[in-house]
């Protein structure tokens, strides 16, 4: 345990990331200090939101230069501790690094220790109990207002995050339809996930789509898209009716050419609200909202679907292929431990 191997960006992403945008490099096994403790890495989360961090660009978070390890939530074991709220053995989930070993200090973004149930997988507090469940749970009361009755439609719908908004919003009692980008996803959330309705936007008109289904109007957006799957909502929103702007992954890909929006009227004409959301902001509702998706979750209320790929080399591979829409559920990769390389 001298050695720590990470995944460094070799080059800046500029379209789709590849793997060949990172590098696995080894570097000395890191030390604590005051205040501080060290986490043995267990699963990382593969986020959408990375890709917003490898291109050289500012966003809420600072780029990682090349050469810089690269940034993504994490669950990990503390190993050594220098800070009293955190004891050798704890589980903790916090924004850290692809690597083996992370230091980790008290206000680490998105910092939590767990508690984990012994009869529910530790991986699930990667996603469903953690981001992706929690950014559902927390993104439909808070800034949807969910109520019983309404109309909800979710976009990237058999995605990780969209999975959960989706089957959050039908035991809220809404009426829920997803938009996702293939016919065996379309099936997939309607058998699986209890969805009511699913629309490929790849192959229908999704405002057309929409409408047939929900001629009563969405009262809920939960967009987690953008580009032209919400230009295609704004035309089928009820009057105050309102989108949670979670993610716009249609243009992550083309931060310097957005898609364009050209139904923006449609916010004045029908009193919309959108507002977005960002789960570090929440972090006081963390806590009942995973209490609610474990008893959801024990009770066999949610369906949790993971894509686990095993091994600290695989994880560009992995980041890849989640953002290239070939994954379903969560995409995590679960660290080999010891070093196996
Ligand atoms: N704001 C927050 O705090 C927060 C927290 C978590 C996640 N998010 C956001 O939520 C969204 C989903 O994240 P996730 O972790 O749950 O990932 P995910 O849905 O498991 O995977 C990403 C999915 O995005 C879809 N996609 C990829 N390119 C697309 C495009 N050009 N147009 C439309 N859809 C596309 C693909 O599904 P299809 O095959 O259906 O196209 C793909 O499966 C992302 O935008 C992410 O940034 C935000």
């Amino acid at each position: 345990m001298n050695k720590n191997r990470q995944i460094v960006l070799a080059s800046y992403v500029n379209d789709a990331a590849l793997p060949e945008n990172f590098a696995l490099t080894e570097g000395p096994m890191p030390k604590p200090g005051k205040g501080e403790f060290l986490l043995r890495n267990m699963y990382f989360s593969m986020e959408p939101a990375i890709r917003g961090w490898v291109d050289g660009k500012a966003n809420y978070l600072p780029p990682i230069p090349i050469g810089g390890v690269i940034r993504g939530p994490s669950v990990g074991q503390v190993i050594t501790s220098h800070n009293k709220d955190f004891a050798e053995g704890d589980i903790v989930f916090a924004l850290n690094q692809w690597e083996d070993y992370s230091v980790c200090h008290s206000d680490a973004i998105l910092l939590k220790k767990l508690q984990p149930e012994a009869d529910i997988p530790l991986s699930y507090y990667v996603g469903s109990l953690g981001g992706a469940g929690t950014t559902a749970y927390i993104g439909l009361h808070e800034v949807g207002l969910v109520k019983p009755g309404q109309t909800v439609v979710v976009s990237a719908a058999a995605g990780a995050t969209g999975s959960m908004v989706g089957q959050i919003a039908k035991l809220c009692g809404c009426k829920v339809i997803g938009i996702v980008g293939s016919d065996t996803k379309a099936q997939l959330i309607i058998d699986q996930f209890g969805f009511d309705a699913a629309i490929n936007y790849k192959t229908e008109d999704v405002t057309a789509a929409v409408i047939a289904i929900a001629p009563e109007g969405v009262d809920i957006y939960f967009d987690n898209v953008g580009g032209p799957v919400l230009n295609a909502l704004l035309l089928a929103m009820n009057v105050y009716g309102r989108i949670v702007s979670c993610g716009m992954i249609a243009d992550y890909n083309r931060t310097d050419n957005p898609n364009p929006i050209t139904n923006l009227w449609e916010m004045v004409s029908r009193q919309l609200t959108m507002q977005g959301f960002l789960l570090p902001t929440y972090q006081d509702k963390v806590p009942a909202a995973m209490a609610q998706l474990e008893e959801w979750i024990r009770a066999g209320k949610i369906t949790v679907l993971e894509n686990i790929t095993s091994g600290l080399a695989s994880t560009p591979a992995a980041f890849c292929e989640m953002m290239s829409g070939k994954t379903v559920g969560k995409a995590l990769v679960k660290v080999d431990w010891p070093v196996d390389d």
